[in-house]
């Protein structure tokens, strides 16, 4: 067997970074760490870049903002996988300029980790926002670099705990407000399954130069169907508030961020259909749970039982 491949995580103290690293860590693949020296003596980050020591993961001192340190971090790997966060898009162009430089990395997963830049139907804040992500997948094939985009949909954590209401932090039990007319799929992934998929898309012949979709089937869901699955478990009816799309755009533009950023991915997601409204194909992309059917995936059946 082909020796697995040495993972850099840029970003690994992120949100989703820090489940890359443990799915890194426990597939067994060497895993590297590039840190901020100064978030090294942040209390709450020092104790999760213990847990990625003990876990073997190796720390190396770096930033997207020091070519050498970003060059020298590459050389030691194979893949990188950047989980750096929204405002740093952009500056993933340093990255791809020291990856060219160092020049012996096979595969690069640029920090994606949502709905399909390249296909959606989205209003601004969010226009914006992905067309950075455009950007840069528009660079990396212009240099030629062997990559992988992870398109994970919706991370479960961050709309299941609240059964994506605003400004709460609970799911409901007495009254639930709907996007549009709730019939539309959105797809939601925990993120220890995002962490598994995008690990082990890194040496998959099946995902170069391709986008690894998360659409795992018992998770594409309508808003009604979501709402059917909670109402099950607290064994209620709720009460069902729709809010038309044109009051949901109005509401969008009248919010200021991040809030209008979270109603326009919601918009996006549960109005617009952006994420499971295509088919695949083997020219452009992969979906995961097809490609990986030993993954047993959380459902999101199960993901709300831990809110009840
Ligand atoms: N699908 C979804 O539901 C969903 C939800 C949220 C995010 N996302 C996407 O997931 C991706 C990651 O977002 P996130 O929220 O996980 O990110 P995040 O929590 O904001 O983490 C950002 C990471 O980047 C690191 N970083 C910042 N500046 C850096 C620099 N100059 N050099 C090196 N590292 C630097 C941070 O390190 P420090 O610890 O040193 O600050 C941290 O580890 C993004 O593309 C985002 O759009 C998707």
């Amino acid at each position: 067997m082909a020796a697995k491949s040495k993972i850099l995580v840029i970003g690994g103290t992120g949100y989703i970074g820090k489940f890359i690293i443990k799915a890194s860590t426990e597939a067994g693949h060497p895993t590297f760490v590039l840190v901020r020296e100064k978030t090294v003596s942040d209390p709450q980050k020092s104790i999760l870049i213990e847990t990625f020591k003990t876990s073997g993961a190796t720390l190396l001192y770096g930033d997207l903002n020091d070519h050498e340190s970003l060059v020298k971090a590459l050389k030691e790997v194979d893949v990188v996988i950047s989980t750096v966060g929204g405002q740093q898009i952009d500056d993933q162009v340093k990255l791809i300029a020291a990856i060219k430089e160092a020049g012996n990395i096979k595969r690069f997963l640029p920090s994606e980790f949502g709905i399909d830049v390249d296909r959606h139907n989205t209003v601004e804040p969010v226009i914006s926002f992905f067309d950075k992500k455009v950007k840069i997948r528009r660079t990396i094939e212009a240099e030629e670099i062997p990559y992988t985009y992870v398109s994970s949909n919706a991370f479960a954590g961050y709309f299941l705990p609240t059964l994506v209401q605003q400004d709460v932090t609970a799911p409901p039990r007495d009254k639930v407000t709907i996007l549009g007319d709730g019939n539309v799929a959105g797809v939601y992934v925990s993120e220890e399954d995002v962490g598994t998929y995008t690990i082990k898309a890194v040496d998959d012949q099946r995902t170069l130069n391709k986008s690894l979709y998360l659409r795992p089937p018992e998770n594409v869901l309508t808003f009604n169907q979501l709402v059917s699955l909670w109402e099950n478990k607290i064994k209620s009816t709720l009460e069902k508030v729709y809010i038309p799309e044109d009051q949901l755009l109005k509401n969008i533009q009248e919010s200021p961020f991040p809030a209008n950023f979270m109603l326009a991915i919601c918009h996006a997601m549960l109005v617009k259909d952006v994420t499971s409204n295509y088919e695949l194909d083997p020219s452009f992309g992969v979906e995961a749970s097809e490609i990986y059917p030993e993954v047993k995936y959380t459902t999101a059946d199960n993901y709300l039982n831990a809110f009840v």
